[in-house]
């Protein structure tokens, strides 16, 4: 078994790394690429799910805070601070904790998932919500990192950038060359932004080709798609309830070069590609990652992907970050049964063995 040490080691060359960037890591990256056998099948395409789950904090913000922090502990910054819809904010604190650096989070009060808070407030950060949204919170934390000595970690730190591209070097070395299609969520931009400049540098690098970029909003946040910013963003999907997206140009241009689109899934194609994926493939990704897949079975009907595509959709974030929508999608509940053998036979019977 060969001993993964984390993106900035692993990447180096790729990256923006000097003799005096700490190599910070809690082994970020080499996530699974999943086949889907079963909708592939039905769907007549080869999809397969990069789960960005899996990272350390569970979400792919890992990627790129190791390299936005990493940049700040060499430039001698002491403290760190960014807007969250909940994923960022857990892998600024973990991150941040790991270096030793001060970790403010500011977030969308009552707009984040369970597990991401519980995140943020045990890796140590200082929390903040504010009664806002997302893009009010970015615009706060943008303008205190101008005023005082406290690095911005959103993904307008180009570093974050820099550090989520290596998904998309990790997509392209698991299936041996880019997929024709990369399907993936669109909240504030960033991170289609880093997988397009990723396939063009290993591209440039390796021949390995270019996928079709196609990004998905929330129908209730769909800035780009409706050509207007947002004022009160809605989704289920509270990680990409976002109105006004800050990388919204590069996102336009990363699918403008690529021939891909960027487009839209309602709260109910989310949901429902959120159970379907759980239940028949066994992969549980929090709500807004399903956009992904929720956006590829739309464009599979509306003839936008051709049937035989190699696709692969990004899941952005685990399932167990959000348990409250999970919970509340699912109609059926355990059922609750006396402390007794003869009981559990009696409910299991004819259901267990066939
Ligand atoms: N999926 C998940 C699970 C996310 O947390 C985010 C963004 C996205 C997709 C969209 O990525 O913003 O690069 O387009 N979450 C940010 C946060 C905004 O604060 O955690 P994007």
């Amino acid at each position: 078994m060969s001993s993964w040490k984390g993106l900035l080691e692993t990447y180096k060359e790729f990256l923006p790394i000097t003799d005096e960037t700490p190599i910070l890591s809690l082994r970020e990256g080499n996530t699974p690429l999943i086949p889907l056998e079963k909708l592939s099948k039905e769907w007549g395409v080869d999809i397969h799910v990069k789960t960005e789950g899996t990272n350390p904090t569970g979400s792919f913000k890992d990627r790129g805070m190791v390299m936005a922090v990493a940049k700040a502990k060499e430039e001698g910054s002491k403290a760190i601070i960014c807007a969250s819809t909940g994923n960022t904010s857990a892998a600024a604190a973990a991150y941040g904790a790991r270096a030793g650096l001060r970790c403010i989070v500011v977030i969308p009060e009552g707009k984040i998932a369970l597990g991401k808070l519980a995140q943020a407030v045990m890796y140590g950060a200082e929390v903040f919500e504010i009664q806002g949204n997302f893009d009010n919170a970015l615009e706060i934390v943008k303008l205190i990192s101008e005023k005082e000595p406290i690095t911005l970690v959103n993904s307008v730190n180009p570093y974050r950038i820099e550090g989520q591209k290596t998904a998309a070097f990790e997509v392209c070395e698991q299936l041996g060359r880019a997929p024709d299609v990369l399907a993936i969520p669109v909240g504030n931009a960033g991170n289609i932004t880093a997988y397009w400049k990723g396939f063009k540098e290993y591209h440039e690098r390796n021949g390995t080709g270019l996928p079709q970029m196609r990004g998905f909003e929330a129908e209730g946040s769909a800035a780009i798609v409706r050509n207007e910013i947002i004022e009160e963003p809605e989704t289920i999907a509270t990680a990409i309830r976002i109105g006004n997206p800050a990388s919204w140009t590069k996102a336009v241009t990363a699918v403008n070069q690529s021939n891909g689109k960027i487009d839209m899934v309602t709260d109910e194609e989310i949901l429902e590609a959120y159970q379907l994926l759980a239940q028949t493939e066994g992969v549980f990704a929090e709500p807004a990652s399903c956009a992904s897949v929720a956006g590829l079975k739309k464009q599979i009907e509306s003839g936008e992907i051709a049937k035989g595509s190699t696709v692969v959709c990004v899941l952005t974030g685990n399932g167990l970050k959000d348990p409250s929508t999970a919970i509340d999608t699912i109609t059926v509940k355990p059922t609750v049964l006396p402390n007794s053998r003869e009981a559990f036979l009696e409910q299991i019977k004819g259901g267990v063995v066939s």
